[in-house]
């Protein structure tokens, strides 16, 4: 895979552990310039110094996916710096471990807005600017909670609105393929990030038990998998999305 002489954004990158982050190192090590946007600047920074130590090109934006103008003002930095928008990866999300009966409309409205709702502002402001040059690659981040359910880390919004993401990513490919754009999701299993804030030891060893590969995945095998969507190689990929669960969902 090459990426060289293409622009990729990654939204939630700054994340020291992070999918997005380790995506970001990937895709930048492969050749891409990398725009790292993130609402923790300070960790966007980071990714983007120790991308440009190794030799990479890397931005770090300060990012809400969840706000229209924030996007919008990501879109025209990157424009106006590069010149171009290869590649999206709407990475950014959050999750919340509480029951529906326990959890409010707040809430609910905050997990859709950020997983769902940001991937949704976040591709419609980036792919006018793939069109003008007929290529583009999405990739959006659902997760095996949006198809099996019962996330670990997540309750009923989580799942709602990662199961979201897999409608919304087919219904664009529909509409963006004569643009030149593909639009796919990956659907992680678990994975050791930050994500999991408050998990013990014990419960996590317990959900190895459960994964026939009895260990989590590493954001590596995630980000791997993105670039793979984000290749010409995969250029005849649309509408998909791969599990990437150590055998935890198979469909
Ligand atoms: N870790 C897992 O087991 C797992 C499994 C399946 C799917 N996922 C998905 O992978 C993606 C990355 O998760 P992670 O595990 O690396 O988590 P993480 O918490 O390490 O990273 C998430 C990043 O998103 C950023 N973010 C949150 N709200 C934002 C907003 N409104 N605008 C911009 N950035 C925002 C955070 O600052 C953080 O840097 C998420 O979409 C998550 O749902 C994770």
């Amino acid at each position: 895979m090459n990426f060289k002489g293409k622009v990729a954004i990654v939204t939630g990158a700054g994340s020291e552990r992070g999918i997005g982050r380790e995506t970001a190192n990937i895709l930048a090590k492969l050749g891409a310039t990398v725009v790292i946007g993130d609402m923790n600047l300070e960790g966007a920074k980071k990714a983007a110094l120790e991308i440009e130590k190794v030799g990479g090109k890397a931005l770090a934006v300060s990012l809400n996916v969840t706000d229209e103008v924030s996007v919008s003002n990501m879109v025209d930095l990157v424009v106006n710096t590069y010149g171009r928008i290869d590649i999206l990866v709407n990475n950014a999300g959050i999750t919340q471990p509480i029951k529906t009966l326990d959890m409010s409309v707040e809430d609910f409205n905050r997990i859709l807005n950020v997983n769902l709702l940001g991937t949704f502002i976040c591709s419609k402001k980036v792919i006018p600017e793939m069109a003008k040059n007929n290529f583009g690659r999405i990739i959006n981040m659902s997760s095996v909670s949006g198809k099996r359910g019962g996330g670990v880390y997540g309750g009923s919004h989580y799942s709602a609105a990662k199961a979201g993401i897999l409608g919304f990513s087919k219904a664009l490919a529909r509409e963006v393929v004569a643009n030149g754009i593909t639009v796919n999701s990956v659907c992680p299993g678990l994975v050791a990030t930050d994500i999991r804030q408050g998990l013990s030891d014990e419960t996590e060893r317990a959900i190895w038990e459960t994964i026939p590969m009895k260990r989590p995945g590493t954001t590596s095998e995630i980000g791997y998998t993105v670039a793979f969507l984000a290749s010409d190689e995969a250029a005849y990929i649309t509408g998909e999305d791969i599990d990437v669960n150590g055998g935890s969902h198979m469909d």
